[in-house]
């Protein structure tokens, strides 16, 4: 299939996810569902969903598209955002924005780095996010979630209080960073309330189509397409959300970023649930999900799909 001119790609767009939800079946069973946090090793694995949505407005989706998942890690993207919005560059003091090219729970360069972690989406610099706006924000699951609320239209959207269980009772390594950190003066908040709201993050969950349009306004230029009638909101800042997408770039999937970048060349933000949301400046957002992954706790079917759409659309950073 020849590549897509943007304007041209809309009426292409569902012959071309319906041949990319055929093609990724062929890849069930190369990988494998999370299972260090418990309750996600239940997910059940063989299944796949991808939504597209475009800033004049347009959607797409085809298989699971519609069923909510796990956002574990991509909540960092939103918790990262949140805390642009509200302590802006000062968070640069206790975060770094340089790819880490280690596992997003590793804990190496802490020490060596003085407790600075090298960017907000590996889980030490999460950690360091959720303190900050632990600070900020009396009940800060419900600032988030209001936000996440907002951007989906979905009053209801919330997080899944088992799997935060699971995920808090087995949370010894993120404990131990949190800890350590402290040791260096580079956390505030009491590790364990800010674990409470971490592990309670993750556990957000929404569908493919709710995560392509939550994410619109990286797309946009900062500007969130409102549904309800109501005037488009600047949700962020044209140059944060500028700055937003180059941080997914070259952090958004860890130690594969670089295989990341080179496979899509778009702005990602992965997560162990097996989501993966891609960014195309100008165009649209796609929110793609199957929960087994590869040994870097990537999901292969998402990453193959999003390779595939590139490939078919033309849709990329270069
Ligand atoms: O902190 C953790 O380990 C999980 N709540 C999130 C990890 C994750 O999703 C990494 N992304 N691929």
């Amino acid at each position: 299939m020849q590549n897509l001119m943007p304007a041209a790609s809309a009426s292409a767009l569902p012959a071309i996810l319906d041949q990319i939800h055929t093609d990724a079946q062929a890849l069930f069973g190369q990988g494998r569902v999370a299972s260090y946090i418990p309750a996600l090793a239940e997910v059940p694995p063989r299944q796949f969903g991808i939504a597209v949505a475009l800033v004049d407005g347009s959607t797409f989706s085809v298989g699971d598209a519609h069923t909510s998942f796990s956002l574990q890690s991509i909540t960092k993207l939103f918790a990262f955002v949140l805390a642009l919005k509200s302590v802006g560059d000062e968070l640069w003091q206790r975060v770094g924005r340089e790819p880490s090219g280690a596992a997003f729970n590793s804990m190496v360069q802490l020490e060596t780095e003085k407790g600075i972690p090298r960017n907000p989406f590996i889980n030490a610099g999460a950690l360091v996010i959720t303190d900050i706006l632990t600070t900020r924000y009396a009940h800060l699951d419900y600032a988030l979630l209001g936000a996440l609320r907002r951007l989906t239209d979905d009053p209801e959207l919330s997080w899944n209080a088992r799997i935060a269980r699971s995920e808090r009772d087995t949370a010894h390594r993120n404990m131990a960073m949190a800890y350590f950190m402290k040791s260096y003066g580079n956390f505030v908040n009491d590790p364990e309330l800010v674990l409470d709201n971490y592990c309670r993050q993750c556990a957000t969950e929404m569908s493919c189509a709710q995560l392509a349009q939550a994410t619109m306004f990286l797309a946009n230029n900062g500007r969130d397409l409102r549904r309800d009638g109501s005037p488009d909101e600047q949700f962020l800042a044209a140059d944060d959300a500028r700055r937003v997408n180059a941080l997914m770039l070259t952090c958004g999937a860890y130690d594969a970023a670089g295989d990341f970048a080179y496979r899509i060349g778009l702005p990602v933000k992965t997560g162990v649930g097996g989501g993966i949301v891609a960014i195309a400046p100008g165009i649209g957002t796609v929110a793609v999900w199957a929960p087994e992954l590869d040994a870097k706790g990537n999901s292969v079917l998402g990453a193959f799909a999003l390779e595939q759409l590139v490939l078919r659309t033309g849709w990329n950073h270069g």
